[in-house]
């Protein structure tokens, strides 16, 4: 449980009340009460509010605030107010602010505005975190820390590269060491002196989208970005932790965001929380592997949903409305996935500035007569009922997908062999897959253990970290399942090639090697020709993008390419390994292999997926504790779904009915099933 002081799923979100007055105050609460609002996040962005000056701290508001929402039964989460830094800081302290890729030093304004490595901004974001943990420790109102805001923003100033140089003398002690890692007789880049080496910016190794001429470096640059913003949140959560010792601390993340390894940002906070904002057209299943990937990134703990809109963005290109129902959906779906609040980003709708076309809780109209306000009133009393039932329920999945930041990095800044390939995408392939099988998953990183699973995915392992191979072997001889793609197993953790074949240390476990690895552009084809049934797999599929051109070693081929000079040669093979099997797709699969290819592996690991014959466009996910079980059925679709439950009886935790058999699910309609 996130905090014992609110035992149900919180409901609420971000707060500005110092953007108002007592009369809006007064309407607040009303309508807080109105919708069930239990829970806001206060003091994101008033740091300028906060210290007027070098020496001034003026916490009255925020102490009225605290008190007035205790008074009222509102539960508190904390920001410490440092994400974006006060104008007079950056006017008298100009190491505070950032400079771009580019070289261009940035001025006041924007916010995530700071330099990650200025002591300015970690003396003075320290000393105000310690100050408001001194202070609200022990306030009632208080359940959770929230450090700033959404971490992100690299720079390119010379303290940071200044401390780059640092953090690679500690990573690799001599510059003959960096020089091995980055290869960097290519080129005729050795260096000599630690001062030669420059940060990789628009003005050195980098170019636009991402691409490196130097990838060695690139890496290391996102590692030592991560953690100097790691570092600065490390800095807050100590100074907090000296005088508030209980209570939990977090920080918002965002998904999927590229610039931050969350892997290793989980390990420094108490609970994970995270703000989600798809869009309309964001296919469910891919909103649905993220929340996976936030409950993966604390091995499996229930986490935050810290903001969502209650209705529509204002910084995407078309900021279209939820429509009616969606934010219960969506609400659920986080829910179902592992989040134990349901939180919104705002709660009043601001009058200036860029977020004013940003949806909110509480709308420009003020009064609770719209129609997002009845929506969320809605879902507010069903939390309600819901009560403590679901929290800390955990997945029970035995089908993992592994993800990693680092591969990632590696995988985009590479120049070639395609500019096509996207990391996330094509893991989420293999996630649609077994999302519309019906079958639960969990994501997780390389690190994790892989013994609790019977299937273990790893798309596009392009980098084989140190030992990750053998620990593979071992959970595949146990009687494991393992799965990879084209284009992995090229590079270490320096992105330097493992030589001798693709690929390199998971040969042994795969049982082929790879000889070339074609590209074609969008919308050319391949295919995968089935040399016999396999499962439902009978003919042939079409593949794109990448096309590992493949030997057998001892692996078994089960499908060949149909055309071009390598047709014939293995595009999927499965090697018997001590008591399991890996497998080994050699290209882009299209989704009608996929899903029979997966259903496949389960079906042989016995792995049952969550319903039968899953109807399109209705998600399915399991949340199980204490020899409880529940199954969450959410119908994406604006149109009613029958979906066949089997014969066990199931007690709808929101309507109290027992169902069994086939059961009906509203256009945009959820039922929370709990077996009895
Ligand atoms: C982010 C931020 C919020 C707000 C919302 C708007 O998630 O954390 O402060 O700007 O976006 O969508
Ligand atoms: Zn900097």
């Amino acid at each position: 449980m996130i905090h014992p002081k609110l035992p149900k799923i919180w409901y609420g979100g971000d707060y500005n009340p110092e953007q108002w007055g007592p009369e809006e105050w007064k309407e607040d609460h009303r309508m807080f009460k109105l919708a069930g609002i239990d829970v806001v996040t206060i003091n994101v962005f008033s740091w300028a509010l906060n210290q007027p000056d070098e020496h001034t701290y003026d916490f009255a508001w925020l102490d009225e605030t605290m008190d007035r929402l205790h008074a009222d039964g509102i539960g508190v989460v904390l920001a410490t107010s440092t994400a974006a830094h006060p104008a007079w800081m950056a006017k008298r302290h100009p190491d505070v602010t950032r400079v771009d890729f580019y070289g261009r030093k940035r001025r006041f304004g924007g916010r995530h505005n700071s330099c990650p490595n200025s002591p300015t901004y970690r003396k003075y974001s320290g000393r105000i975190a310690s100050r408001l943990a001194e202070r609200y420790k022990d306030h009632p109102a208080l359940l959770l820390w929230h450090v700033s805001n959404e971490y992100g923003g690299y720079c390119y100033c010379e303290r940071c590269e200044a401390a780059f140089r640092e953090w690679l003398q500690n990573r690799y002690r001599t510059l003959d060491a960096v020089n091995q890692a980055w290869n960097t007789r290519f080129w005729g880049h050795t260096f000599y002196d630690w001062d030669d080496i420059v940060l990789p910016s628009g003005l050195s190794e980098e170019g636009e989208g991402n691409v490196s001429a130097f990838q060695g470096i690139s890496l290391d640059y996102r590692r030592f970005m991560s953690d100097s913003l790691l570092a600065c949140y490390k800095i807050e959560a100590e100074a907090i932790r000296e005088h508030s010792k209980d209570v939990p601390i977090t920080t918002n993340l965002m998904g999927t965001y590229p610039e931050l390894n969350y892997f290793d940002w989980a390990k420094e906070m108490d609970v994970i929380s995270w703000d989600n904002y798809p869009s309309l057209n964001t296919p469910v299943s891919e909103t649905a592997m993220v929340h996976d990937l936030m409950r993966g990134l604390k091995d499996g703990m229930p986490f935050l949903l810290m903001e969502q809109t209650p209705s529509q963005q204002n910084w995407q290109a078309y900021n279209s409305l939820k429509r009616p129902g969606v934010m219960r959906l969506w609400s659920y779906q986080a829910v179902a996935r592992g989040a134990d609040t349901v939180m919104f980003f705002q709660m009043r709708r601001s009058i200036g500035a860029c977020e004013k076309f940003h949806g909110a809780v509480i709308e420009h109209a003020g009064h609770e007569h719209t129609r997002v306000f009845r929506e969320v009133a809605e879902l507010g009393k069903e939390l309600q009922r819901l009560g403590d039932s679901l929290l800390d329920a955990r997945s029970d999945a035995k089908v993992a997908i592994l993800y990693d930041w680092e591969n990632r990095w590696a995988v985009e800044l590479s120049s070639g062999p395609t500019v096509e390939l996207q990391y996330v995408r094509e893991v989420h392939k293999y996630y649609d897959a077994l999302f519309k099988l019906g079958i639960q998953a969990d994501m997780i990183s390389v690190e994790a253990d892989y013994s609790r699973y019977d299937i273990v995915i790893a798309p596009v392992m392009y980098m084989v970290k140190p030992g990750v191979a053998k620990k593979l072997e071992a959970f595949t001889a146990a009687g494991g399942t393992f799965v990879t793609t084209f284009f992995s197993g090229i590079v270490n953790e320096n992105d330097r090639v493992t030589t001798g074949g693709y690929p390199g240390e998971l040969r042994p476990l795969l049982g082929i090697w790879a000889e070339e690895i074609d590209a074609l552009p969008a919308g050319q084809y391949n295919q995968i020709v089935m040399k016999e049934p396999f499962g439902e797999l009978d003919g042939s599929y079409d593949c794109e993008m990448l096309f590992d051109l493949i030997h057998a070693e001892g692996a078994e081929v089960l499908a060949e390419y149909g055309s071009d000079f390598y047709q014939g040669m293995p595009a999927l093979t499965v090697h018997a390994y001590g008591k399991g099997k890996a497998y080994y797709v050699a290209t882009s699969a299209a989704p009608g292999f996929l899903r029979p290819f997966l259903a496949k592996l389960c079906a042989d690991q016995g792995v049952k997926p969550l319903v039968e014959r899953l109807p399109d466009g209705v998600e399915a996910a399991r949340r199980v504790k204490e020899g409880r079980s529940f199954l969450f059925l959410l119908n994406h679709n604006a149109d009613l779904a029958a979906v066949d439950i089997g014969s066990g009886k199931r007690r709808d935790l929101l309507s109290g009915q027992i169902l069994s058999g086939t059961v009906e699910l509203p256009g945009r309609g959820v039922l929370i099933l709990e077996e009895v």
